[in-house]
């Protein structure tokens, strides 16, 4: 088994693994633009066997909050021997635990001990939400409006102090989305991107009392059901699960030490 660098010759192969591992036809390694947007931007890796067959594949990348681990998945037939943890390490070399780093782990019971071993602590739940944007408290100084992809990542950049993130904002785009702006008053509370069903991503302020914003944002959205992944600490879970939202899933956020991943935003859980 080698592991090397991915091009763009690999895209199917890296297609037939995430789908082999359980991934969704769009949004994940088995969607070629999204597979497009982490070559162009981090480190694309795949494990490959001596007959040639891609046995597995990782991805990591920068964001506006750390360098994060956004794809590894190994084939189901070759679990446990060892590939996931070397696509991991060609990703993240180093030592356990060299800084800035970050993932969104899955429940599969060997993710959290490749990730723990590479110096990283879970830190809270990422909820899958989803709910009824008629039942969300209402928050009457802010105001949502839907933009396009570059003005939402001016925001972005604005409110994380010039951490410029395009790309993703025309990548979400391009998947049927919109941008989004949360003002209170005059004031730019958030930036992100949604789609008919969904919150895709937020960038909120810093500020405490600016984590409403989000409530703002789903209900521009639109839609009867729409998803959205917070952090389990973010002030609004309580009142969206009071209000009849239910939590479909969670994946556990883990950093190294020092990092400190805000709680106040929703994420894309391959893009942050
Ligand atoms: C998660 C995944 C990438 C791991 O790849 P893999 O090749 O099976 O993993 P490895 O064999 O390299 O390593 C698994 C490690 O978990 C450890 N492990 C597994 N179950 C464990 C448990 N219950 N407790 C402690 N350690 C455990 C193994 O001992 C091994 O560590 P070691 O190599 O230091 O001995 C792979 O299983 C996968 O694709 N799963 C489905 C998709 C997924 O959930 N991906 C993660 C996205 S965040």
């Amino acid at each position: 088994m080698i592991i090397r660098d991915a091009t763009t010759l690999d895209l199917e192969a890296i297609a037939t693994v995430s789908l082999a591992a359980g991934q969704p036809a769009t949004d994940s390694g088995a969607d070629a633009r999204y597979t497009n947007l982490v070559l162009g931007q981090g480190s694309v890796v795949v494990a490959v066997q001596p007959d040639g067959v891609v046995a597995g594949w990782g991805a990591a990348r920068p964001t506006p909050v750390g360098a994060m681990l956004s794809d590894l998945f190994v084939d189901p037939g070759q679990h446990g021997r060892g590939v996931g943890g070397r696509l991991l390490r060609r990703l993240w070399p180093g030592r356990p635990g060299t800084p800035g780093r970050f993932t969104f782990s899955s429940r599969h019971p060997s993710a959290l001990p490749l990730y723990a071993k590479a110096g990283l602590l879970p830190r809270w739940p990422l909820l899958y939400l989803t709910g009824d944007p008629q039942h969300l408290p209402v928050v009457p100084a802010m105001r949502a409006t839907v933009v396009g992809a570059d003005q939402a990542a001016a925001a972005d950049a604005h409110l994380t102090t010039n951490r410029e993130r395009t790309a993703d904002y025309r990548y979400w785009a391009g998947s049927g989305g919109t941008g989004l702006l949360v003002h209170d008053g005059d004031r730019l509370v958030a930036a992100g991107a949604g789609r008919h069903d969904e919150l895709t991503h937020l960038t909120c302020s810093g500020a405490d009392q600016d984590a409403v914003a989000v409530v703002a944002a789903l209900a521009r959205v639109g839609g009867s059901q729409v998803t959205v992944r917070l952090p389990g600490p973010h002030p609004m879970v309580g009142e969206l699960l009071r209000r009849g939202w239910r939590v479909e899933d969670y994946d556990l956020a883990m950093t190294t030490p020092d990092l400190q991943l805000p709680t106040t935003w929703a994420y894309s859980p391959g893009l942050a």
